[in-house]
């Protein structure tokens, strides 16, 4: 069963399995956006139908809301629930003090606010988004359509003073059209190649007019886990300072030819 998926997409569907470890009956819990989260999503509705497990999820997109209505997993909004015990979501980058970069997917509004409305961040990934640096993944930044263009143009000049190894700002595309958040928002994707003072650059890029948020996560993730195709996964948790590698029991009867779409 293990060998019908290809090496990365076990290592996600083995890092989603490893963090729902971290799930309680009664839970409410944030649901990521992307194809790690989307494995997480259809094991935890397996959890729902097959065992019982009462949880309420709060989706990060409209696409993991349909993901989650289609397995059973039951969901409410961020204003039903107010507050979460737990999220799980994926990342495109983490750093050794598991700060992220987020946004691939072009949820990382919802993703950041249900984040950051949580007891408890967990990332799930596999080793290709472990990065010493911050920045070779292009900085997703989510911006209004009012002024784009000179939303960018600030952007642009506020990278001239930054510790950046790179100034590109290229508008997000859907095929030909830019691409749409769920608010109906851009997407600018700041092609800085290394961010040497994440910190700065967030805070400076969420004061320049039109920035709605940008994709760093500082100080928000407590655990990542990152999965490996043969089952053995590295647990990263940021308040204990541990590291620990352990291995993921597959069953013969997991769910894991699923098409997942993202
Ligand atoms: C969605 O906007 C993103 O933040 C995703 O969480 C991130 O892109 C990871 O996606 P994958 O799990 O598909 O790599």
């Amino acid at each position: 069963m293990a060998a019908k998926l290809n090496p990365i997409d076990m290592a996600k569907y083995v890092s989603a399995r490893r963090a729902l470890d971290y799930v309680e009956d009664g839970m409410r819990i944030g649901l990521g956006t992307g194809s790690t989260a989307a494995w997480m999503v259809r094991c935890l509705g397996d959890m729902v139908r097959e065992d019982g497990l009462r949880v309420t999820g709060v989706p990060t997109s409209s696409r993991t809301a349909d993901l989650a209505r289609q397995v059973g997993v039951p969901i409410a909004t961020l204003e039903d629930v107010k507050w979460l015990d737990l999220t799980i979501d994926g990342a495109d980058e983490f750093d050794q003090d598991l700060n992220l970069i987020k946004g691939g997917g072009g949820a990382l509004l919802q993703e950041k606010i249900v984040a950051t409305a949580s007891d408890m961040m967990v990332v799930i990934t596999d080793a290709s988004k472990n990065v010493e640096t911050l920045g070779a993944f292009p900085l997703p930044v989510e911006v209004i359509p009012f002024g784009w263009q000179t939303t960018k143009a600030l952007i642009e000049e506020s990278l001239i003073g930054m510790d950046v190894g790179g100034r590109a700002v290229t508008l997000r595309l859907n095929r030909d059209a830019p691409f749409r958040t769920d608010e109906g928002n851009l997407i600018l994707d700041l092609h800085v190649k290394r961010i040497g003072n994440p910190r700065q650059l967030a805070l400076v890029l969420n004061q320049i007019p039109g920035v709605v948020e940008n994709g760093l996560f500082l100080d928000i993730c407590d655990v990542v886990i990152v999965g490996t195709a043969d089952g053995a996964v590295e647990v990263r948790d940021i308040n204990s300072g541990t590291i620990t590698t352990e291995q993921v029991d597959l069953r013969d009867d997991d769910n894991i030819f699923v098409n997942v779409s993202d």
